[in-house]
C-alpha cells in the first residue's frame, strides 16, 4: 500500500507527521483500518494501543457509541445545508459557556484555519501587520514563512512574522522594543514542553496590553485536552482570542476561533472569515456530543489519572536506569512524553528511533509525545510502561555501543518538520 500511495500522493499520506518518515523501521503500521476505544488495527490486522490518537483529535475514543449515534442521527437529516442550522448556535453557546475568553465563536475546519482567522482579525483590529509567534501554528503563509520550511512564501510575508521563545519573556520584550507599534498580535501555544515559569503567560499578556497587541492562545492542542476550557482555564490567564480544533470533535474535522466580541464582530464588517463547510452539521453534532461527554465529572480526572501514571512511571524508569541526563519529560501529563538529547555520536532522533521501534514491536503506537482519551485504560498504560522498560534497555545498549546499528531495523526517522 505504501508503494501505491507514494506513486499517487506526496509522502504517501495527507499529513507529514502521519507519513512513513515519522515512524521508523519495518514494524511501522503505515495504514490503519479501524479503531475501537483506545485501540486501532492496521490493514494487516495488527492491533495497537494508540497513544497518538489521530495527532490529538480523539478525546473520547474510537467508535464511541454515543458520538456515533449523534453523527448518524444528523446524517439522516443532512450534512451541509444552504443556510445555517441551530446546531451552530447551540455549539457556539456551549463554547461561550466553557472557554474563558469566548464571547463569540466562528467555526472553521482545521487548526490552521482558526489560527489564520485569529491573526487576520488581529491585523484588522489593530491596523498593524506584524505577528510574534511561539510554537507551531499550521500550514498558512503567515506562520510557515517564519520556519525553515519557508519556500513558496513571499519574502514580504516572511518578514512580517517574528519568533520568540517560550518561558523567555525578554525575547518578546526585545521584539516589542525593536519594532515599536508594529505588532498586531502575539500568538503562542500556552503550554509547551516545560510549564510556564515565573508567571510567563501573565507577563506575555501584560506586554501585549502595554504594546497594544492582541493576545492569541493557540489552543489547538491544549484545548479539550488539559482541561475542558483549555490551558487558559488551567493556568487562569485569559487571552483576547483563542484558536481551538483537534480535540473538540473526537476526530471530526472542526475548529473555531473564539474570543472577544468586539474583535469577532469585525467579521460582520467584512473581515473575511468564511468557508463553505464551516457549518457542516455532522461535525457540529459530533462535537456537541463529544463536549457533553468531556463535561461529565469523571472525564478530565480520568485523562489526568492515566496520563500521570504513564508520565510518572516513565520518568521513574528513566531514573532507575541512570538515563536522567539524556531523557526528560515534555509537557503536562495529558500531552506528554519522553524527549531525548543527543548522546555521543547518537542524535536525539537516533534514540527516538530505538525507543519507537521497541514500542511498536510491543503494540504501542506513539510518536514519543502521547495523547490520551477517555477509553485509555490503566491496563493500556501498564502495557505501555512494560514497553518503555524494554525500550530504555535498548537505549542503554545503543548508548554503550555509540551506534544504533543492529538495534534499529530499516530506516531512521526523518521528519520534515520538527517542533523543537
Ligand atoms: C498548536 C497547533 N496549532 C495549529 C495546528 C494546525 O492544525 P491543523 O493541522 O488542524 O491545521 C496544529 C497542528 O498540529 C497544532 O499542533
Amino acid at each position: 500500500m505504501l508503494r501505491r500511495a507514494l506513486k499517487v500522493t506526496p509522502v504517501g499520506s495527507q499529513t507529514y507527521s502521519k507519513s512513513a518518515s515519522y515512524l521508523s523501521g519495518p514494524h511501522t503500521p503505515y495504514f490503519m483500518d479501524h479503531g475501537r476505544g483506545s485501540h486501532v488495527w492496521d490493514i494487516d490486522g495488527n492491533e495497537y494501543i494508540d497513544f497518538i490518537l489521530g495527532l490529538g483529535p480523539v478525546t473520547v475514543g474510537y467508535d464511541n457509541p454515543e458520538v456515533n449515534e449523534a453523527i448518524s442521527r444528523q446524517l439522516k437529516k443532512g450534512i451541509t445545508f444552504s443556510q445555517a442550522t441551530s446546531l451552530e448556535v447551540e455549539l457556539a453557546e456551549k463554547l461561550v459557556d466553557i472557554i474563558p475568553c469566548a464571547e463569540m465563536v466562528r467555526f472553521v475546519k482545521n487548526g490552521g484555519d482558526a489560527t489564520t482567522a485569529a491573526v487576520r482579525l488581529s491585523r484588522a483590529y489593530t491596523g498593524r501587520d506584524m505577528v510574534a509567534v511561539c510554537g507551531y501554528h499550521g500550514m498558512h503563509d503567515w506562520y510557515i514563512g517564519s520556519t525553515v520550511l519557508n519556500r513558496g512564501v513571499p519574502k514580504s510575508v516572511q518578514n512580517l512574522t517574528k519568533t520568540f521563545d517560550y518561558n523567555d519573556i525578554s525575547s518578546l520584550e526585545k521584539l516589542f522594543g525593536k519594532y515599536p507599534g508594529k505588532f498586531a498580535a502575539v500568538i503562542l501555544e500556552p503550554t509547551q514542553g516545560d510549564p510556564p515559569k515565573d508567571n510567563f503567560l501573565g507577563k506575555v499578556k501584560s506586554l501585549c496590553r502595554k504594546n497594544g497587541a492582541v493576545l492569541i492562545f493557540d489552543e489547538v492542542v491544549s484545548g479539550f485536552r488539559v482541561a475542558l476550557g483549555g490551558a487558559q482555564e488551567y493556568y487562569k490567564v485569559t487571552p483576547d482570542l483563542a484558536a481551538i480544533g483537534k480535540g473538540m470533535g473526537n476526530g471530526l474535522p472542526i475548529s473555531a476561533v473564539a474570543g472577544k466580541k468586539d474583535i469577532l464582530k469585525l467579521i460582520e464588517d467584512g473581515i473575511f472569515i468564511s468557508t463553505t463547510f464551516g457549518g457542516e452539521a455532522l461535525s457540529l453534532a459530533g462535537s456537541m456530543k463529544t463536549i457533553e461527554i468531556l463535561e461529565r465529572p469523571g472525564s478530565f480526572p480520568h485523562i489526568w489519572k492515566v496520563s500521570s501514571k504513564l508520565a510518572d512511571g516513565s520518568m521513574n524508569l528513566v531514573k532507575s536506569k541512570g538515563l536522567g541526563d539524556i531523557i526528560s519529560m515534555f509537557g503536562l501529563p495529558p500531552h506528554s512524553g519522553l524527549i531525548f538529547k543527543s548522546a555521543g555520536k547518537l542524535a536525539s532522533l537516533d534514540l527516538l528511533a530505538v525507543y519507537q521501534q521497541k514500542l511498536l514491536m510491543s503494540g504501542i503506537l506513539t510518536v514519543g509525545i502521547n495523547n490520551f482519551c477517555l477509553a485509555t485504560t490503566m491496563k493500556d498504560v501498564d502495557m505501555h510502561l512494560d514497553a518503555v522498560d524494554q525500550a530504555l534497555d535498548d537505549i542503554r545498549v545503543a548508548i554503550e555501543r555509540d551506534s544504533i546499528r543492529g538495534i534499529v531495523e530499516g530506516k531512521r526517522i526523518t521528519p520534515i518538520f520538527k517542533r523543537n
